[in-house]
């Protein structure tokens, strides 16, 4: 089975896109080993600390060269990537080797998508940022702008990320090309 490591861009307990993430992994749990990359111990990046890396670095790194597919599920904060997930992507897309740029990064040529809960635009302008974004650091986006999912007033009120089945089935779909492509 490939190795598909879940990226989860807010680091709130109980998140809705830890929801969101974690029915994916129950539903790939069979045709995929899903993992998650915890990387609430990442610094605030500065050139100052690039060398000698970080421990929390080597580590992040690790488990994304191990990874045959990347999916972010990621909230939208004022309609753009929330700092942490894009503090540990600017990491991410430094060289291997601090100062040489010919040494490759971890995530360079690696197969992305991305989803997202969110209010009503259904994070649909992260998840263009995002695109963007991992396109300029070489990664390879599959599914687009991935899938969106609006919440309404009571997933916000009880804390339960709810799913239409429209939702569900786009979620599936995204599921199936990201296996498809690796
Ligand atoms: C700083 C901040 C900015 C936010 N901006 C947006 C936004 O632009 N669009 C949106 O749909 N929700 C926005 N929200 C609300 C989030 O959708 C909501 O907090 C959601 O629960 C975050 O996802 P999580 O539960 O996975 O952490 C914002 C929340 C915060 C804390």
């Amino acid at each position: 089975m490939k190795n598909v490591l879940f990226i989860v861009g807010s680091l709130r307990k109980n998140a809705f896109n830890g929801q969101l993430a974690n029915r994916l992994a129950a539903f790939l749990k069979d045709r995929a080993n899903i993992s998650f990359l915890d990387y609430s111990d990442v610094p605030f990046f500065s050139q100052d600390i690039e060398d000698p890396t970080p421990e929390a670095i080597l580590r992040v790194r690790a488990q994304l060269q191990a990874a045959d597919g990347i999916w972010i599920f990621t909230p939208e904060y004022n309609a753009a990537v929330p700092g942490a997930l894009k503090n540990l992507l600017d990491w991410v897309s430094r060289p291997l080797v601090a100062g040489d740029f010919s040494s490759g990064t971890a995530v360079m040529g690696k197969k992305v998508t991305v989803s997202g809960a969110g209010g009503k635009n259904a994070t649909q302008s992260v998840r263009a940022e995002l695109v963007r974004l991992l396109k300029f650091m070489r990664m390879e986006v599959i599914a687009g702008e991935g899938t969106g999912i609006a919440l309404d007033g009571a997933a916000f009120a009880s804390d339960q990320l709810a799913i239409s089945a429209e939702s569900e089935k786009m979620l599936q779909n995204q599921a199936d090309a990201l296996l498809k492509a690796l």
